[in-house]
């Protein structure tokens, strides 16, 4: 019999694929991917033999390299954003992250939808010019020549980005008072950088602009580079849940509230959007630092530290929102020339930077309503240690055999503790195996 054939995002809904696929082992979630077009047979192969190899590479990419560091890599199931199936790949160490997405993106998209966009087009270089002698002069040259320097480097660098509809749209000046009598001067340069993340052109943009600025103004440069704070570009994600119990929705807004008032709060609750993050970035090929700092400046720009979602129960609906800068690629460096994060792009099915940037941050929105969810109910350990316990007993050095006694002793002590550790895995294991030699 021929294989079924799911069709995929956007023209059919992937459910048949998601039913029942944790339940999967490991070969039949690769056939059930195949099946469903999302891995070529080349993808199948490559994951089978272990994935990249190459050390030459690595060699491309870093120095003094000594091999490959390989993280877990799953793909998180029930993903609908934009009335879109996604299949989401996520490279990452943390036990339930996986889980509690696909989980969660489940109770969405059974009673409630995920809805994206990306505000604003253009990525920010930063030129500094650490001392002016007078600001309103400065600024009155650079505005003058303002159209020619765009031009400049839209001709003589960004000139790949012009062909593709992007390239540098604006230069604006910023004053820095710094209280020692002189003024820091900063320019902003604006680009948009289409499908790649930019950072290479938009360096080269503003080292290619220092001479011309120099010799405009009498001022000396100071140093140049891109700002991840892309306050110009912000990428939105919001989840609405229409149907749900009023009481869970109004804990989760003071979960939420609880975030937006107290930075330590805030800084954990970000993690856990960035559980979700992440892991999509880094499977990508993604610069994960790069949007991490930005988020993080982001969540800072009133002054105040806080959380980067916010959740409010809104006639008998729970409503979250997501709003950072998401600046990510689809085409060059890793993201090219990888060869797992070239088949990741391909299984998430993106045609463009701005529809992965809108599919990570949907990620981040739903792994932060997963963990708020667990939090204000049955509390975190529950579902993350029942899923740690494997991983406590096979720290402890249980077999393949030992494995389901273990887990099935270790799960026992944790309902009636209410907590475990390695500890517990190692006595238990020793147990068994003084048991089995009696
Ligand atoms: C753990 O990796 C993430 C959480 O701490 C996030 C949160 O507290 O919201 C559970």
């Amino acid at each position: 019999m021929a294989p079924k054939i799911i069709k995929r995002r956007g023209q059919v809904e992937l459910s048949d694929l998601f039913k029942g696929f944790s339940k999967l082992n490991y070969q039949e979630r690769l056939n059930k991917l195949h099946e469903a077009q999302i891995l070529s047979v080349q993808d199948v192969n490559y994951l089978n033999s272990g994935g990249l190899q190459d050390v030459g590479l690595a060699e491309k990419f870093v120095e003094n390299v000594i091999g490959y560091f390989q993280l877990p890599l799953g793909v998180a199931t029930n993903f609908n954003i934009d009335g879109n199936d996604h299949v989401v790949p996520m490279a990452v160490e943390e036990t339930s992250i996986i889980a509690a997405a696909s989980k969660t993106a489940k109770w969405i998209r059974e009673n409630g939808s995920i809805k994206t966009e990306v505000i604003g087009l253009n990525i920010i270089g930063q030129i500094q010019f650490a001392k002016v002698q007078n600001f309103d002069l400065f600024s009155e040259k650079i505005f003058q020549q303002k159209d020619y320097l765009i031009s400049l480097a839209n001709r003589e660098v960004a000139f790949g980005l012009v062909a593709r509809g992007g390239g540098v749209t604006d230069i604006k000046i910023r004053k820095l008072v710094r209280g020692d009598g002189y003024d820091m001067a900063v320019i902003h340069v604006y680009m948009n950088s289409c499908d790649a993340m930019g950072a290479n052109v938009m360096n080269q943009v503003c080292e290619y602009l220092k001479d011309s600025l120099e010799q405009f103004t009498s001022e000396k440069v100071t140093m140049c580079i891109l700002s991840n704070l892309v306050d110009s570009k912000l990428t939105r994600a919001t989840v609405t849940l229409d149907q749900i119990d009023v009481g869970l929705a109004l804990k989760i807004e003071e979960a939420s509230r609880f975030a937006e008032l107290d930075p330590y709060r805030a800084a954990t609750s970000n993690k856990g959007v960035l559980n979700g993050i992440d892991p999509v970035l880094i499977a990508t090929g993604n610069d994960w630092r790069a949007v991490e700092a930005g988020i993080h400046a982001y969540a800072s720009k009133d002054g105040q530290y806080r959380t980067i979602t916010k959740w409010r129960s809104v006639n008998s609906k729970l409503v979250g929102v997501f709003e950072a800068p998401v600046i990510v690629g689809t085409v060059g460096g890793v993201t090219t020339l990888h060869p797992s994060a070239k088949m990741n792009i391909k299984i998430l099915g993106v045609k463009s930077a701005n529809e992965l940037s809108r599919i990570v941050a949907a990620v981040g929105l739903v792994q932060n309503l997963g963990a708020l969810k667990a939090l204000t109910t049955v509390g975190i350990i529950e579902g993350h240690m029942k899923l740690h316990i494997k991983n406590l007993s096979l720290g402890a050095g249980a077999t393949d055999m030992e494995m389901p006694v273990v887990i099935k002793k270790l799960e026992e002590i944790l309902t009636l503790r209410k907590r475990i550790s390695l500890s517990n895995a190692i006595e238990v294991l020793t147990d068994l195996r003084n048991q089995t030699n009696h």
